[in-house]
């Protein structure tokens, strides 16, 4: 993987050049490949809770939730084709990411993320058009094909552009897109499901098309990144392109360092191997835990499902998809705490005290729900003042995660894997984040047939230990530079067994002479 920054005898240097209009463009043009995953992540949900579009698709569930009123409200959603509906998207992501890594590698970001876009387009036209199951399925592994592509892309991109001291804003910055796209997706459900005749669902399962034309188009005009041009050969475009997006004539010290970079990345035979090395047993254990905890915080639950859940608690379809845009906003509104305040009071506060928030959450959902539908889940009306604690304490919920797991779950293990593993150890990091994705999308409505309440304890449960976990063993990474970033693993009281002084001499820094920093 190409350089972004140097570093000289373990001090962080900075380059020439400022953030220009013309990179902060090409950035927020790129940027859309999250508002493609997140407009995804926020349709199924509405759609599946329009009646209309399970009496076409998935008639048993729908005979089930309207005709039988006596059913246990935990079950009423129990459908293993529904589920698939929702999950098999992940899967096909996780598979499109690996075949991605190739492609953006040899062939430029750029084409990834014409793919991206022109995959997801295909997915999101089937789907609108649907007539059956299998197209509904076709379209959604096309959709997840898409993503795969895109997301392996698009934060490579971003983090290659942009100057180095922009670069935290910039990868909360693709997570403020996602949070974006879920809003869209849970507004326009809003509207279109009230559309008269019940074909509203094709309009928001369509509407995918929107941000995937862009992405696509998008990736026509955008310009490549020097990283990526000089790794396939282009020296001087390279240079041109890198005096242009830094707004200044002298980028020697910065192309170099790209050059070396590549050279010293070209020479990195077998990274996988690499990371199984002792040395790098702390990158490679947050590699796999720390997404894993995110998807265990069970938010996907409220994202995906939010107006089944709602509805399943009392709520009438419309109040549901309100519900469901108002825990959009307080996403996107958290999400902008976090870009603000992650530099400022570093990584461990936030997660702490967004776990803490999160465990109280869960707790009083899993008790209010408790109260009212029991073990066998009936209740009678629910009361007004009801309705509303279950939903402020999911949105308390909800900010809990939209400023700590959330964008910390994709910044920190970006800024923490070493120049040599860290291509390897990214993979890892999404493909755990898919997979565990899929788990819980395809087990959710099950569990909670079986779980009831206490699917909410179980999230609550994995809350602590992940915060038990960031606690004991997750070092402060705030305002380190990645390039120094070994010190934090020596210095730390359990890590520093796996790390010695002569795997990184210098005190902690990785290398004596001119350290390559590489951004993924
Ligand atoms: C997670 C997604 C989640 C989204 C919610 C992302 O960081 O990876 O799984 O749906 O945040 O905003």
């Amino acid at each position: 993987m190409p350089a972004v920054g140097i570093a000289s005898g373990g001090r962080s240097k900075e380059y020439a050049g400022e953030l220009t209009r013309y990179v902060m463009v090409t950035c927020i043009i790129a940027a859309m490949g999250g508002l493609i995953f997140g407009y995804d992540i926020g349709i199924s949900g509405g759609v599946t809770s329009m009646d209309s579009f399970l009496n076409k698709f998935f008639p048993s569930v729908y005979r089930k939730k309207e005709l039988d009123k006596s059913t246990n409200q935990y079950c009423q959603y129990d459908s293993q084709t529904l589920t698939m509906f929702t999950s098999s998207l992940y899967l096909a992501a996780l598979m499109a990411s690996i075949v991605a890594a190739t492609v953006t590698r040899k062939f430029g970001r750029k084409l990834s993320m014409f793919f991206g876009g022109v995959l997801f387009c295909s997915g999101a036209i089937i789907n609108g058009a649907a007539s059956a199951v299998w197209m509904l399925i076709l379209g959604r592994i096309l959709l997840g094909f898409g993503i795969g592509f895109s997301n392996q892309s698009v934060p490579l991109y971003l983090s290659e552009m942009a100057p180095s001291k922009f670069r935290g804003a910039l990868n909360i910055g693709f997570q403020l897109s996602i949070t974006l796209g879920i809003l869209a997706a849970n507004l326009l459900n809003y509207f279109f499901a009230k559309i008269k005749g019940g074909w509203g669902w094709r309009l928001s399962l369509g509407g995918a098309m929107v941000p995937a034309l862009i992405i696509t188009v998008g990736s026509l005009i955008l310009p490549d990144t020097p990283n990526s041009m000089i790794e396939r050969g282009q020296h001087e475009e390279a240079e041109t392109q890198l005096r242009r997006i830094r707004g200044v004539d002298d980028v020697s010290e910065e192309f170099n360092d790209l050059v070396i970079a590549s050279d010293e990345s070209k020479k990195i035979e077998d990274p996988w191997r690499n990371l199984l090395q002792r040395k790098y047993r702390p990158q490679l254990c947050m590699a796999i835990l720390i997404p894993f905890f995110q998807q265990l915080t069970g938010i996907n639950v409220i994202m995906f499902y939010a107006p089944v859940l709602f509805n399943t608690i009392g709520f009438g379809s419309d109040a549901s998809l309100i519900s469901a845009v108002i825990t959009g906003l307080v996403n996107v509104a958290a999400t902008i705490v976090s870009m603000y305040g992650v530099d400022k009071w570093g990584r461990r506060k936030l997660f702490l005290e967004g776990g803490t928030q999160m465990l109280i959450c869960q707790i009083v959902v899993a008790a209010c729900i408790g109260a009212k539908f029991g073990l066998d889940g009936n209740a009678d009306n629910l009361p007004k003042w009801y309705a509303i604690v279950v939903v402020v304490f999911i949105c308390t919920y909800v900010a809990g995660f939209a400023w700590s797991w959330g964008p910390l779950g994709w910044l920190v293990p970006s800024e923490i894997f070493p120049l040599e593993i860290r291509s390897a150890a990214q993979s890892v990091n999404v493909s755990v984040n898919m997979i565990f994705t899929f788990i819980v999308a395809q087990v959710f409505l099950t569990m909670l047939c079986h779980l009831k309440f206490g699917l909410f304890i179980f999230f609550a449960f994995f809350v602590c230990v992940m915060s038990v976990f960031v606690y004991l063993f997750l070092p402060e990474t705030k305002g380190i530079p990645i390039e120094e970033m070994s010190r934090v693993w020596k210095q730390h009281w359990y890590w520093k067994r796996f790390v010695t002084d002569e795997d990184y001499p210098n005190d902690g820094y990785e290398m004596s002479k001119p350290t390559i920093v590489n951004i993924v």
